[in-house]
């Protein structure tokens, strides 16, 4: 048990994050080519108009409570006055919304390729897109189920699993801090440690683009037959 515990939260992180790293970094070097959302807007365009909004506010909606709730210590937020039910009724309702929006785009993405323009699509989705959503899935449902298992409040993770992922990030993995963390809660943590592996071989690269490009570049005309 302590091996395995030693493997998922002292190991496991490192080479995921250094995979995410590393394998981005050789990815731009010798594959920049293939360095691209592969977008299908062209493929089927009205369907992508609500579902691709959706999904990715609710992406930055997710990462900002994450931003907080994971790097910011506690005794920060509490020096500004909130104690734990505040913080636990503000991260409820920051979360709720974010993870159902989260979730709301993903499906209605996930039914216009594999449903409704399968046809059209499918040309469009490798093997790899596949697994990639897969686990982008199991992170969001994972993710979800914590919070909705947490409603009462029952649970501290900052008090375990955020020192535990500062701990990782300052290169002295504090494990003993994930012993007593709930299985869904464990299961959220081995989800974003395998889309961090994967993520430097699939379509998600194009995040690190968006910021820097797509606001920069020209725009692409499109002009119908
Ligand atoms: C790509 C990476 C990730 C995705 C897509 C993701 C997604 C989600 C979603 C959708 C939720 C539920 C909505 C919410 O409460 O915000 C959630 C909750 C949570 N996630 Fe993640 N997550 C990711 C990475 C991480 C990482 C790296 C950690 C910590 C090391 C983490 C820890 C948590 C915790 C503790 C909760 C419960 C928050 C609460 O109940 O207030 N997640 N995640």
């Amino acid at each position: 048990m302590q091996l395995l515990m030693g493997f998922l939260y002292g190991a496991l992180p490192y080479i995921a994050l250094v995979t995410l790293v590393v394998g981005t970094i050789l990815r731009y070097m010798y594959q920049e080519r293939s360095w691209s959302t592969k977008s299908s807007e062209f493929l089927a365009k009205k369907s992508l108009k609500f579902a691709n909004p959706i999904f990715h506010l609710g992406l930055l909606m997710v990462f900002g409570g994450h931003f907080v709730g994971i790097l910011v210590p506690k005794f920060v937020t509490e020096m500004g006055g909130t104690d734990d039910h505040m913080y636990h009724m503000i991260s409820l309702m920051g979360g709720l919304p974010a993870g159902a929006l989260l979730l709301l785009g993903f499906v209605l993405l996930m039914v216009r390729r594999f449903a409704t323009h399968k046809s059209r699509l499918q040309v469009n989705t490798s093997s790899m897109d596949k697994l990639l959503y897969l686990v982008l899935a199991f992170t969001i449902v994972t993710g979800c189920l914590a919070t909705l298992s947490n409603i009462p409040g029952g649970f501290d993770y900052r008090e375990s699993i955020s020192p535990w992922f500062r701990s990782v990030l300052m290169l002295s993995p504090n494990i003993s801090l994930m012993a007593d963390v709930p299985l869904i809660f464990r299961a959220h943590m081995l989800s974003w440690m395998l889309l961090a592996l994967l993520f430097p071989f699939t379509r998600l690269v194009h995040c690190l683009s968006f910021p820097f490009e797509y606001f920069l570049r020209k725009p692409i005309v499109y002009r119908q037959r």
